[in-house]
């Protein structure tokens, strides 16, 4: 008997772009083979007799809808430990509960609070665990982000027809490069994310985020590091018109992410000004088919509706995409054995 170190999926930082695009490509297949039965409708289940545990101690609509449906996809047992249910916290240490559990199922997907959290478990689990999401890295956001920006460039370079679905046809690394993506918000962990996965994959970031709101060090080394190799651009601003100029897409998310909770009102007025509305991307310099992106839940703080529910928007679509990217992650590291 081998007992391996198990792989895990903690952050897009981890992975080559060429890795990355290939996880979008496999979340496409997935796509087409359970939406229009291409190339065949599934019929292998490949987590048969298999659980994963979802261990999360924050709220979460998409990426436990997501992953319960996507382990039932590939015939495993979803098992979901929500931080009211367990021991851990309460009674027991993540160090505890990470031993117990990861004894017992075959993949963990955890939503924690610090990122030394995730960082525990995946030093303690017997078996392969995904970061849900910790107060630095959304790694399965950002990934079902990517095949979003493929999908839709896809569509606008090739002037696919409504209601023709062919993004199959084509690969990631063919349809992102180039693009300008403009970040307007809070320095929180869906931007830091983005930061880490989008230079290296040839996308440009620009980042506006009012003084005093800053991302991590390393996770600014990381993506000037990733731009200078493939000639991508990253810049900081606190003005989100200086951000706008000249961007293909425009990204934000909550000011107040889960947590924060008691910095609502501190935060609303500092950022003030920060609203993705059509005005603010007129006004910047947008170009004029630029599109918007949330990862959701959205309050209309940070967007107002007239842009939130535009044609622009594919926050949708996104949402959707979280299932089909989570399904290829979950294949990669519990079927193939690794991304
Ligand atoms: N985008 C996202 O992670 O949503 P949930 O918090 O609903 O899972
Ligand atoms: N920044 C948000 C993302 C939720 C999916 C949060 O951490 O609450």
């Amino acid at each position: 008997i081998n007992a391996t170190k198990p792989k895990h999926f903690i952050t897009t930082a981890d992975y080559t772009a060429e890795q990355l695009f290939d996880l979008v490509d496999r979340s496409i297949q997935f796509k087409v083979e359970s939406k229009y039965n291409y190339p065949k409708a599934r019929t292998e289940r490949p987590l048969d007799g298999k659980t994963v545990g979802l261990l999360f101690s924050k709220r979460s609509t998409r990426t436990r809808v997501a992953t319960e449906t996507a382990v039932g996809y590939l015939g495993g047992n979803a098992m979901f430990l929500g931080g009211q249910d367990i021991q851990l916290g309460v009674n027991e240490s993540l160090l505890d509960t990470t031993r117990v559990v990861s004894s017992m199922v075959d993949g963990i997907m955890a939503r924690v609070g610090g990122h030394h959290e995730i960082e525990t478990l995946a030093k303690e689990s017997a078996v392969p665990v995904v970061n849900a999401l910790s107060d630095k890295y959304h790694p399965t956001q950002i990934l079902a982000d990517l095949m979003t920006l493929h999908e839709v460039y896809h569509n606008k370079k090739n002037n696919v027809p409504a209601g023709v679905y062919s993004a199959h046809t084509q690969h990631p690394r063919e349809t992102l490069k180039g693009l300008k993506v403009a970040w307007v918000g809070d320095a929180n962990n869906i931007l830091q994310e983005i930061l880490v996965a989008f230079p290296k994959c040839g996308i440009s970031v620009s980042a506006a985020c009012p003084p005093g709101y800053t991302c991590d060090q390393d996770v600014i080394d990381i993506a000037q590091a990733d731009a200078k190799k493939t000639g991508a651009t990253v810049f900081f601003t606190t003005s989100p018109e200086e951000a706008i100029k000249d961007c293909d897409v425009i990204v934000t998310d909550t000011w107040v992410s889960m947590g924060q909770e008691e910095e609502k009102k501190k935060r609303l007025t500092e950022f003030a000004g920060y609203q993705v509305t059509n005005d603010l991307a007129a006004r910047g310099g947008a170009k004029s088919d630029w599109i918007f992106m949330h990862c959701l839940p959205r309050k209309s703080e940070e967007v107002d509706d007239e842009v939130f529910y535009s044609e622009r928007s594919v926050v949708f679509p996104e949402a959707e995409n979280r299932k089909w990217t989570i399904l290829a992650v979950f294949d990669a590291l519990l079927v193939r054995g690794g991304i």
